[in-house]
């Protein structure tokens, strides 16, 4: 349709029509064929909102979207198609591992790949849009949803939000295959006060906009179709409900012109938070801060139209948010061919097939950290190995919004192990969780229902079988749900059965190799102690098994490295790499100084840096030089270089990582900021110089005024293979 078609459109419409579109309705609303008024009755939606309501969430199949698209077109009075939208964030059912996961492989393109496969499956089973990328910046390990973010960094985060919004939408949503993304959760829904879930946020504008909006920012810029606001108060104002927020900064200074829609109830939310008194004002303010879509409450299909009439909100506002909406339904092409790419064929063509999965299983490697490495790995199909823990045939290693219908479409370490045809000695030893252990909320899903007396035989049987083994691979980990949304914890350790696994084995045999599963950073003392390797997996998905098999056979490289720092201990988080210098620094040689900035009892440094990781070679650094004299405050033209060696006996892949200090500025800055990246293979003693460009773009922050410029000195660069590389030199900028 043209511009002018959809003005005329608006125009035609009913004000009740005009309302519903922006009501975001729930897939189980609908049957298969058309409306089902029975538990949207239950949850006080009105059977004219769902006939009349824009878009629907968390409904998925070809057949299934066909149907309830052609039913409801053909009663609603002006034919519009609905949107239909899903949380499609690491896969559609082949699943990647977890974005955070995604974040270690260092390598944007693994995101990229994944969006795309993930766009094919999920347009092909009749879905619109996906309420991804999640590029909330995360430095707090307690926070469940980390596993669903890139990482602690801007850059790296920034460098995400842009593959992955290209990966989801291509150049134009509209094309085969390409669903719309939504940037989420606008904004900095990640720092929540102590960690926890939904909690305020208080953060100043500075850090607010150097270092959790730059993301955001990209993947708008991207041409991300909608954004989503987050659940959390801004510095006291909830989001949903924030003017400044979405018209000021989101519309007027990115110039973003799609759908903005709330969180799941965050419009409703907004009278819990004691902003409105009550449904009618959350839905005037949320309208007047720019909110397009209401997710799933009445406030909007029920309290807009007396708003309007009454002249308590000026029609003007619902006009524009409905026109975006219809502007968003054009965008993906939908007045044309309103099911878009739903194919029963193509589901049965994509879904699952070998070139998703070969991508899914090729992604992994890319993912894994390995932490250390005391001459365990790779392993070799001679040795007599006792694969043990509770993850050894676990299916469910895959992260939430997964949408998995069938856990055994996901390969088992044991699986993977034995399509390699190695011979090798299977032990649980415990559960994931022990007897009674739930996870808060979910009922009684996960419950652990294995008493001591049996997990202790359990155990006593993975020892037996440890004393016969060469090596250990200890499969430990955080049960799936314990990452995620609602899932903040207080305490970042696995459960004690598994630690007393591990601790029982190590006394009979010490050549162990613990493969970690998680969703978070973990505080890992203990298994750092009685490990000789450990390889952090995440949450791996579909794949999951038969790359770790692929990693521990050596047939591929682990060769993530930590988006996240692992902390000490849970007193130190957030731990981030780009922390500010204190006046009073400490120093550990100097603990004879009282008055320093340093804990009593825990060091200051993380267990494993921002950008930690190794493989199976080594890696030598030359000095870093700086060439190019273009060097001024409007003008920045450099070149890093550095040649990285090699210095193994076997092929293998590093992370060359560039960071900038900005050694003395008009406010205090961070130590340093990752600025560059690259993902480098190379043959045994094998040589290659890395280039890495600076410009002014790099250099620029929010100065004391707050504006946005290069202040002239000198900047530190460091260029080595993680966070804390000394490997550096100096360039100097002039004032222009
Ligand atoms: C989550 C969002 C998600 C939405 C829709 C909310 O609870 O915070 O990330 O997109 O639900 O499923």
């Amino acid at each position: 349709m043209t511009q002018e078609q959809l003005v005329e459109l608006l125009n035609d419409l009913s004000l009740d029509e005009k309302i519903n579109q922006l009501f975001q309705g729930n897939g189980s609303f609908f049957t298969d064929k058309g409306i089902a008024t029975g538990p949207a009755a239950d949850q006080g939606f009105s059977e004219l909102a769902i006939s009349l309501c824009g878009s629907i969430l968390g409904a998925d199949g070809a057949e299934k979207l066909k149907g309830i698209q052609e039913r409801y077109m053909a009663n609603h009075p002006h034919h519009i198609p609905l949107i239909f939208m899903a949380d499609v964030i690491n896969g559609f059912r082949t699943i990647f591992p977890i974005p955070l996961a995604q974040g270690a492989a260092f390598d944007e393109t693994v995101a990229f790949e994944g969006a795309v496969i993930a766009a094919r499956e999920a347009s092909a089973a009749g879905l619109h849009v996906t309420f991804a990328p999640m590029v909330d910046l995360v430095r707090d390990a307690r926070w469940g949803r980390v596993m669903e973010a890139v990482s602690e960094d801007p850059y790296l985060s920034s460098v995400y939000a842009d593959a992955i919004v290209e990966g989801f939408q291509g150049q134009d949503a509209k094309e085969p295959g390409k669903i719309g993304a939504c940037v989420k959760h606008f904004a900095a829904y990640s720092a929540p006060v102590a960690g926890r879930d939904y909690n305020n946020v208080e953060l100043s504008e500075r850090t607010l906009r150097d270092d959790y909006m730059p993301a955001y920012e990209a993947a708008v810029k991207a041409g991300a179709l909608l954004v989503m606001t987050s659940f959390n108060t801004l510095n006291r104002i909830p989001s949903s409900a924030n003017k400044w927020l979405l018209r000021d900064v989101l519309r007027g200074e990115w110039g973003f012109d799609g759908v903005v829609i709330s969180d799941w109830a965050a419009v409703e939310e907004v009278v819990f938070q004691d902003l409105a008194v009550d449904k009618k004002e959350a839905a005037k303010l949320c309208m007047e801060a720019g909110t397009d879509i209401d997710m799933m409450t009445t406030c909007y299909c029920d309290c807009l139209k007396e708003l309007i009439e009454s002249g308590e909100l000026p029609v003007e506002l619902l006009d524009e948010a409905v026109l975006r909406v219809l502007e968003l339904k054009n965008k993906l092409g939908l007045f044309e061919n309103p099911f878009k790419d739903a194919s029963v064929e193509d589901e049965e063509k994509y879904i699952l097939c070998e070139e998703h999965r070969d991508a899914a299983r090729k992604a992994c490697a890319s993912t894994f950290v390995l932490l250390e490495n005391d001459g365990m790995l790779p392993l070799s199909k001679e040795e007599k190995v006792l694969f043990a823990g509770p993850y050894v045939d676990e299916h469910g290693i895959f992260g939430s919004w997964s949408f998995v219908n069938d856990w055994s479409t996901t390969v088992t370490i044991k699986q993977g192990v034995e399509a390699k045809g190695v011979t090798a000695a299977y032990e649980k030893g415990c559960e994931l969780l022990h007897k009674g252990q739930i996870i808060l909320g979910m009922d009684k899903k996960y419950e652990g229902t294995v008493g001591k007396k049996q997990t202790k035989e359990m155990i006593e049987q993975a020892v037996e079988a440890a004393k016969n083994a060469d090596k250990v691979v200890l499969c430990l980990g955080e049960h799936r749900a314990e990452t995620g949304e609602a899932s903040s914890k207080g305490e970042l350790t696995i459960s004690k059965d598994q630690i007393k696994l591990l601790s029982s084995i190590a006394e009979v045999n010490e050549n162990i190799t613990v493969v970690l599963f998680c969703g978070r950073p973990l505080d890992i003392r203990k298994i750092k102690k009685l490990a000789k390797a450990i390889m952090v997996v995440w949450l791996p998905g579909t794949e999951g098994g038969n790359a770790i098999a692929d990693v521990l056979y050596g047939d591929a490289e682990p060769t993530g490295r930590l988006p996240m720092s692992f902390p000490y201990s849970v007193g130190q988080t957030p731990v981030f790499y780009g922390e500010f210098k204190t006046g009073r620094h400490f120093e550990p040689t100097q603990t004879e100084n009282r008055f320093q900035s340093k804990y009593l009892d825990i060091p200051n440094a993380p267990l494993y840096p921002f950008g930690y990781g190794r493989g199976y070679t080594t890696f030598e650094y030359s000095d870093v030089t700086i060439e190019g004299d273009i060097a001024t405050t409007d003008k920045v033209d450099l070149t890093v270089s550095v040649t990285v060696t090699n210095t193994g006996d076997k092929k293998g892949q590093e992370v060359v990582q560039m960071y900038i200090r900005d050694d003395k500025a008009s406010v205090v800055r961070p130590v340093r900021m990752l600025k560059g990246y690259m993902k480098i293979e190379l043959e045994p003693k094998e040589s290659i110089t890395v280039l890495f460009p600076i410009t002014e773009e790099d250099l620029k922050f929010h100065d004391i005024n707050m504006n946005y410029v290069v202040e002239p000195g000198t900047f530190t660069v460091f260029v080595g293979g993680d966070s804390t590389t000394d490997n550096s030199a100096v360039f100097e900028v002039t004032e222009a």
